[in-house]
């Protein structure tokens, strides 16, 4: 199979939201701490008919549903998700339903878990199943699906929720250049889930932080190499249109983008001018360890920066701003901010992805663009996820609604015999839902 790659999207995320302003003032933290210090917008939540499961049933539903695909036309379906509700049983087993309903039970895969690096996994998976010996011939599915919630403190306005559907296959509009990957993973302590009573994890904020910087910079390291092994040149922000970042918060990604601008000053790489070197030039003997706690560089690269930033990296952050973070789907709701934002400018142009998740595991990779044939093209790619009407059609809750969702889930975490309100008066038609939970365990669902 040639270019293989991404056919068809589809994202979905609650239409129940939070605006960080208003989540501000309600925290008592000062004012612009979370829109201007973190970067962000507004975030979603998760409702108490929502999860993990029901948004990845929409998501996959709708993306067969409008590139009208058979479901026997499904040969793997692999999930990426750090959100556990079952500890052994998938959430692609749940996901089976609609495919048993059409006949289709012989499909591989099954859930991928770390972090929010979970849906790179599932991704990789089925790029490499299709481009191996083993593929049949079929489509791979790729499903991201998570909800993210923090304890109350610092790291709660960092939160979100959505699930993201990706088609796989060949002559894709979206193909991976698989020869170019660079990987970066080690063992660290910066965010995890060991109190499986809670859903909650345990972070280590400034630590996730440099790590996600560290893990960056040998990600663009190894990633430059291989590019230099097989095109024979140096790789340079300047050979890629676009940089799609996995999205905590914004600030952090504006962050990354100017360490790639350091990385390349550093490299003495074409991409950095006269003027940037020389703003950069006081920072070229610091020690590895030393230029991730250097807040004078951190502010002069992000400067350097700024112009390249707005060209490439601030059409891919609409998503990640007003959504927050989407853990696994974080990275692919960023790229589908720059499908949304450019769909009709995309074709020739060569974007690079970089996907973090924390413990740790990463990988940076590369994706080739062209328009594509209807319905795989980018314009109807772009046309159906209807990001700008999703968006349009939230409900935003006061910070108190919010927190008494959070503190109802808490209670329901881990438990059995209840059934939900099967209040789904705002959720648009099509969208599944919880409805209860019986004495077994055994979750039900059901469409709007
Ligand atoms: N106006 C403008 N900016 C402000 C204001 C204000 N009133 N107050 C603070 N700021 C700035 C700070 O200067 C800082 O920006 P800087 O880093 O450019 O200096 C930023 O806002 C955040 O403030 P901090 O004091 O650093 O925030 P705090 O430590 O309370 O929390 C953190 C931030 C650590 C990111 C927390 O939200 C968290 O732990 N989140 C979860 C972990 C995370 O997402 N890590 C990222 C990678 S791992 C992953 O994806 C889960």
């Amino acid at each position: 199979a040639k270019n293989v790659g991404i056919l068809a999207m589809d994202i979905y995320f609650p239409p129940t939201c939070v605006q960080q302003e208003a989540l501000e003032a309600h925290d008592g933290a000062s004012k612009g701490k979370y829109t201007v210090g973190l970067g962000q917008d507004c975030m979603a939540f998760c409702s108490e008919v929502e999860d993990v499961i029901s948004m990845s049933l929409t998501a996959v539903s709708s993306l067969l549903e409008k590139y009208n695909i058979d479901p026997k036309q499904i040969g793997r379906l692999e999930v990426g998700s750090e959100t556990v509700i079952d500890k052994s049983k998938s959430i692609k087993t749940f996901l089976m339903q609609i495919f048993e309903k059409y006949g289709n039970t012989d499909v591989e895969g099954v859930d991928s878990t770390n972090a929010c690096y979970g849906g790179t996994a599932a991704l990789l998976n089925c790029v490499n199943w299709v481009e191996s010996n083993s593929w049949d011939g079929r489509y791979g599915l790729v499903v991201c699906t998570d909800s993210a919630v923090y304890a109350e403190g610092p790291a709660r306005p960092t939160g979100g929720a959505a699930a993201i559907a990706i088609l796989i296959g060949p002559d894709a509009p979206i193909a991976f250049e698989s020869k170019f990957r660079g990987s970066h993973m080690s063992h660290t302590y910066d965010f995890y889930k060991p109190n499986l009573a809670s859903e909650y994890p345990v972070v280590d904020g400034k630590l996730s932080q440099t790590c996600y910087l560290m893990a960056l910079d040998s990600c663009y390291k190894n990633f430059c190499a291989k590019y230099e092994k097989f095109k024979g040149k140096q790789f340079s922000i300047s050979d890629a249109e676009y940089f799609v970042f996995h999205s905590p918060y914004n600030k952090l990604v504006q962050k990354s983008f100017a360490r790639l601008v350091f990385n390349d000053f550093l490299r003495n790489a074409s991409s950095i001018d006269e003027a940037g070197k020389e703003k950069l030039a006081p920072f070229a003997t610091l020690s590895g360890d030393e230029s991730y706690q250097n807040r004078d560089l951190e502010k002069v690269s992000q400067q350097v920066a700024k112009p390249l930033y707005d060209a490439k990296v601030q059409p891919t952050t609409l998503i990640p701003k007003q959504v927050g973070n989407m853990y696994t789907a974080s990275l692919y709701a960023a790229f589908a901010s720059l499908l949304h934002n450019k769909h009709t400018e995309l074709a020739g142009n060569r974007v690079i992805l970089f996907s973090y998740g924390s413990g740790l595991t990463a990988t940076m990779f590369s994706l080739q663009l062209n328009e594509g044939k209807y319905p795989f093209s980018l314009s109807n790619i772009a046309n159906v996820m209807n990001v700008a009407g999703k968006l349009k059609a939230r409900h935003e809750f006061p910070p108190e609604k919010f927190v008494e969702t959070l503190k109802l889930m808490e209670h329901r975490y881990g438990g059995k015999d209840y059934v939900t309100s099967k209040d789904c008066g705002l959720l648009a038609p099509g969208t599944y839902y919880l409805t209860e939970v019986d004495n077994m365990y055994r979750r039900f669902y059901a469409k709007k």
